[in-house]
């Protein structure tokens, strides 16, 4: 009997290109410009593979030779949360974001990417986003951990409050929710769900509800919990679908709750 014949599998050589406009900016204050590139596909590409492909010949439609393109990524799993950016005008992030998915129905439609809009430019596609740090050092959002000897077996926890704890603990810190709230601008100064959220996570720690109150008035006032207009965009658009509406609303709930507390023991 004949021996069957080896083949090694291939990429089907469509020889269709991808369009891909991006909006780009030297340095934080220069003005924007956009580049057209064109693309070879391959079946199953995400952004960041696309954006792989510019940096190995960054050259324009037009033939004109430019820089490979700025942007921030780390796990290429949707792990890290470094890769938002806007694709196609929406806030995803790059390695979960799908060439097939972006191009249309007859695959021909060009891809746009910018920076996400509401943090500052470093560079093209990479933004600034230590707003959202400081929003939850402003949280306290952590376990107090006071030295390095051994702390013993953490306290337990009942199985209903690790359920509720765990999407919490998924956040990747994209910033996608501040990116699409309303809410989240200059004038509000409001933190952003996912401050609120993780709020909410060590606030149920056994360990981090030491920190319980403080963390509770520190969502009291201005930019505060109370800024929250529910949009709910930011629970539409989270790649890890955390529940970030029902984290304000019971984070509101525990906010008023310790106001009228503080109250009474003036
Ligand atoms: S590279 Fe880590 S989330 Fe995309």
């Amino acid at each position: 009997m004949a021996a069957a014949e080896v083949t090694t599998p291939k990429h089907p050589a469509s020889g269709r290109t991808i369009t891909v406009k991006v909006k780009r900016q030297r340095t934080p204050d220069a003005a924007a410009v956009t580049e057209t590139f064109a693309i070879p596909y391959r079946p199953n590409m995400n952004i960041t593979s696309v954006l792989g492909e510019i940096a190995l010949n960054p050259t324009t439609t037009e033939g004109k030779g430019t820089t490979p393109i700025a942007y921030d990524a780390n796990c290429l799993e949707e792990i890290c949360g470094s890769c938002a950016m806007l694709i196609n005008g929406k806030a995803m992030m790059a390695c979960s974001a799908l060439v097939d998915k972006l191009t249309g129905p007859d695959g021909n439609g060009a891809i746009t990417l910018a920076p996400l809009s509401k943090f500052p430019v470093v560079r093209d596609l990479a933004v600034d986003r230590s707003v959202l740090f400081e929003n939850l050092k402003r949280v306290k959002a952590w376990v107090p951990v006071d030295g390095t000897y051994d702390l013993g077996p953490a306290p337990r926890q009942f199985p209903q409050v690790q359920e509720q704890r765990y999407p919490l603990s998924n956040c990747i810190s994209c910033t996608i929710c501040m990116e699409v709230c309303p809410q989240f601008n200059d004038a509000t100064g409001f933190v952003g769900a996912a401050t609120i959220a993780q709020a909410k996570l060590f606030n149920m720690d056994p360990s981090g509800a030491v920190l319980k109150e403080e963390r509770l008035r520190a969502l009291a006032g201005g930019g505060g919990v109370q800024e929250c207009s529910f949009a709910q965009n930011c629970v539409q658009a989270c790649p890890k679908q955390l529940p970030l509406t029902e984290a304000i609303s019971d984070m509101g709930r525990d906010v008023f709750v310790q106001q009228v507390k503080d109250f009474f023991r003036r």
